[in-house]
């Protein structure tokens, strides 16, 4: 079966992966993106068009003839360049042209935990774009990633990298709150597997482990050749400290938000794995490389932004 589906973001990081595996799987790949994509490995083989999210028609435009819509569009923190509340709104967009333009089917990225309710703009904001899905009426598939790793990724990358420089590592409070990481491969094949499914669901993308954050440093130090120790710091001082570091590379090493998001245990559920591969031994396979240059958000972003390694 070859069907257009229509990835946000494909010269991402998820939705790269995503959309290698519908090529591999026959499907015609389009993506809506913010970045060009010049010199991608999958630039050759994707019809790559801009978001338009300021011009609502042509964005229908884009999407007609679109068989599933994946979308991974977000942004991680606010910034003076880029916050949530504009990414809801494009969101919101988006969906609305994805109806006008008579795609059957969404297969939409949130994260676990979402709230409308929450004073935290990250959950807050995926709260309101799955009502707003739901409230759609387009059949769909709801994936609540908590965390996702492998090669690329920036969160586990970046804890790597803090072992690796630093003598100690200190975790926001008691460190006790819990995530459960999911392997982008597997996120992927969730993502694709979804695609081509009928009805609505939520699906809860976590993996096969659950560390609390103490037991990640940990496990991470050790996995790397590095086991530091790891305590407890105040949250604000875990944040002075964070700003330091992402002050250095010119970056956001970790927000406030993403530090209380993390300390009332959101990226946690109690549901069953939807991954298998296991972190630690994705981490002891990349034992010699994880860490070793650091993740920056920003320069992704914004990739003429000269970094210090
Ligand atoms: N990464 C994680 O650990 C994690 C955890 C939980 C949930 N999620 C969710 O998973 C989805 C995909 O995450 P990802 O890490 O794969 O994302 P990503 O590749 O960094 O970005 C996904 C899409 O959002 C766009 N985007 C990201 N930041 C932007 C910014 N500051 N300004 C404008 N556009 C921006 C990207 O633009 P381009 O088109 O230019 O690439 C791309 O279209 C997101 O919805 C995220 O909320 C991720």
């Amino acid at each position: 079966m070859n069907l257009p589906i229509t990835v946000t973001g494909a010269f991402g990081y998820s939705g790269s992966r995503i959309a290698r595996r519908l090529l591999e799987h026959g499907h015609t790949v389009r993506t809506l993106t913010n970045s060009p994509g010049h010199g991608h490995p999958l630039a050759n083989h994707i019809h790559a068009a801009p978001f338009h999210f300021e011009a609502p028609d042509e964005l229908t435009r884009s999407l007609e003839g679109t068989a599933v819509l994946i979308n991974t569009y977000w942004v991680r923190f606010d910034h003076r360049r880029f916050n949530h509340a504009t990414a809801v709104q494009n969101t919101l967009t988006l969906f609305a042209a994805a109806k006008r333009a008579g795609v059957p089917r969404i297969v939409h990225v949130s994260i676990t935990n979402p709230e409308e309710g929450s004073p935290l703009p990250y959950f807050h904001g995926k709260g309101r774009l799955e009502r707003a899905l739901r409230e759609s009426g387009i059949p769909h598939t709801i994936l609540r990633p908590a965390v996702l790793f492998g090669d690329g990724d920036i969160l586990i990358n970046n804890i790597a990298w803090a072992l690796r420089h630093l003598p100690c590592f200190g975790v926001f409070g008691d460190g006790k709150y819990k995530l459960q990481p999911i392997h982008v491969e597997d996120f992927a094949a969730l993502a694709v597997r979804e695609a081509t499914t009928t009805g609505d669901r939520t699906i809860e993308a976590i993996g096969p482990e659950t560390f609390t954050y103490r037991e990640l440093a940990r496990t991470v130090g050790q996995i790397i050749g590095c086991p530091r120790p790891v305590f407890g710091v105040p949250p604000w001082f875990g944040y002075a400290a964070a700003r330091l570091v992402g002050w250095w590379h010119r970056d956001e090493f970790v927000t406030r938000e993403e530090i209380a998001g993390l300390m009332q245990n959101r990226l946690y559920v109690d549901a069953p794995p939807a991954g298998a591969t296991r972190l630690t031994d994705w981490a002891t396979h990349n034992a010699a490389t994880l860490g070793r240059s650091y993740a920056n958000e920003l320069a992704r972003r914004q990739p003429t932004l000269p970094t210090p390694v």
